[in-house]
């Protein structure tokens, strides 16, 4: 821990993040108001539209748009937050139709980076920047640039975990909250107080699947982990089976969501924790699929999980459908089989997820809940979960607090973002946790704790 460039630290807290660690070139800013941190701009370039078809990240095509975009993206950055453009402005792949490229935004205009570079040099005070875990090469493109920027502007550094990052997603609203009517704002002011811990956050993305318990800010137990795939992975290897483009969440999402809506209108089923989870009753419910996929490990008394089964149990099935059918391939696998086979595998990881975290918040008491991770974009994952954590609430079991909160991202920030790394780099610079910019080191597989 080094404290460089004292004269900053008298300014009013100005972060520039930087986040690259898959198929995102992201930068964000946070100010500080009133002793809270707040989103001044968030600004996000995907390259998910040129993965599409490969069924999955092509790590060298992800870091090589993430060098193309790197500047664009942080002068875009920098100017937002000088207008305070707080809602992230999506700047996506020009392969996307529907999006503007960063290169349609007047990025050859000098006055573009001009203002940019008159933000960097008279208002940003540190650097913060994902140091992993991720994709090396596009890692080492966020934070090259970012070390580059604080060696030239000689400011502090703060290197973030992406997952760390990710829990702190799930705090944003409240932020952005607290910029727009600090005053008298009872939920802001729980936050201030720290009332949000212990909380318990299940965070569930592409690249990992936790139940952590956040005991402060920084201070993290993991009390369970997938000991496989990740959910998200799960996702993208199912919807790649059936055919579907990658990302493969929000196209199973979507296809569940069709069953749903076809068979039970708008009602969502609550998974239940009492019944016995193992090929279970579940699906006799009027809702759920008619295909029943295994809910694995959720009987081992751990906070564990385990992913890899499920998608061999989905692979079986897909198998067996097609050989029944004379099918060539799944893609030829009628549309309402695919809807009832998406429908089957997310009711599967919902009881999952939602059995083992109201175990968890038993177990630990937490004043919230937070689901993150670019998989809480799930709408039914986040019901099941809420309606889970109210039935538990209901039955009123003694160790779960009445007025135990629940907390995901806004939508725009689920998936990888920067804001979520200067959220966390805020609480470390309180703490006096940051860097010189020698002295920090990129990792691919960089542990929480
Ligand atoms: O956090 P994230 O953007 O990147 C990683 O750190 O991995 O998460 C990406 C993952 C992908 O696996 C994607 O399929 C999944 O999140 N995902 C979803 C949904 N939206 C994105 N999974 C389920 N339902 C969704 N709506
Ligand atoms: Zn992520």
């Amino acid at each position: 821990m080094v404290e460089i460039n004292t004269m900053n630290t008298k300014k009013t807290i100005r972060i520039l993040a930087i986040e690259t660690s898959c198929d995102e070139t992201a930068a964000a800013v946070i100010g500080e108001e009133n002793g809270q941190p707040v989103i001044l701009s968030n600004i996000i370039s995907s390259s998910v539209n040129l993965h599409a078809e490969t069924g999955g990240i092509v790590p060298e095509v992800a870091s090589r748009e993430q060098m193309k975009y790197m500047v664009p993206v942080v002068s875009q950055a920098l100017i937002n937050s000088k207008h305070e453009i707080r809602n992230s402005k999506q700047i996506q792949n020009p392969n996307d139709q529907n999006s503007k490229p960063v290169s349609d935004f007047d990025i050859r205009i000098s006055d573009f980076y001009s203002e940019a570079i008159f933000e960097l040099q008279n208002n940003i005070t540190h650097i913060a920047v994902t140091a992993g875990p991720g994709l090396i090469g596009s890692l080492l493109v966020g934070f090259n640039a970012a070390k580059t920027l604080a060696y030239a502007r000689d400011l502090p550094i703060i290197p973030i975990n992406h997952i760390e990052g990710h829990l702190y997603s799930a705090l944003a609203e409240e932020f952005k909250i607290s910029n727009l009517k600090f005053k008298n704002n009872d939920k802001i002011e729980k936050l201030k107080n720290e009332k949000i811990f212990p909380a318990l956050a299940l965070t569930v993305s592409g690249g990992h699947t936790m139940l952590v318990l956040m005991k402060n800010h920084g201070d993290y137990d993991i009390i369970g982990q997938t000991i496989d795939d990740a959910v998200g992975e799960a996702y993208d290897k199912v919807a790649r089976l059936l055919g579907l483009n990658y990302p493969g969440g929000p196209e199973i999402a979507k296809l569940a969501e069709h069953f749903r809506n076809r068979v039970h209108s708008t009602q969502y089923s609550v998974p239940s924790q009492d019944k016995n989870p193992e090929y279970c009753e579940l699906s006799t419910e009027d809702s759920r699929s008619p295909i029943v996929f295994p809910r694995p490990i959720i009987n081992d008394g751990t906070f564990n999980f385990s992913f890899s089964g499920l998608k061999t149990a989905v692979l079986v099935k897909v198998k067996k459908i097609m050989a029944e059918n004379n099918l060539q391939s799944a893609t030829d696998i009628n549309l309402r089989t695919k809807e009832e086979i998406a429908a089957a595998f997310e009711e599967a990881v919902a009881d999952v997820l939602t059995f083992k975290t109201v175990k968890a918040v038993e177990k630990y008491s937490p004043r919230a809940v937070i689901f993150a991770g670019g998989v809480s974009a799930n709408h039914y994952l986040v019901e099941s979960l809420k309606l889970s954590l109210d039935t538990a609430r209901d039955r009123k079991v003694k160790s779960i607090e009445p007025d135990i909160q629940f907390l995901t991202p806004p939508k725009e920030m689920s998936g990888d973002n920067a804001a979520m790394i200067g959220l966390a780099a805020y609480y470390h610079i309180q703490r006096g946790d940051v860097s010189d910019w020698s002295s920090v080191k990129v990792d691919a597989n960089l542990k929480l704790i």
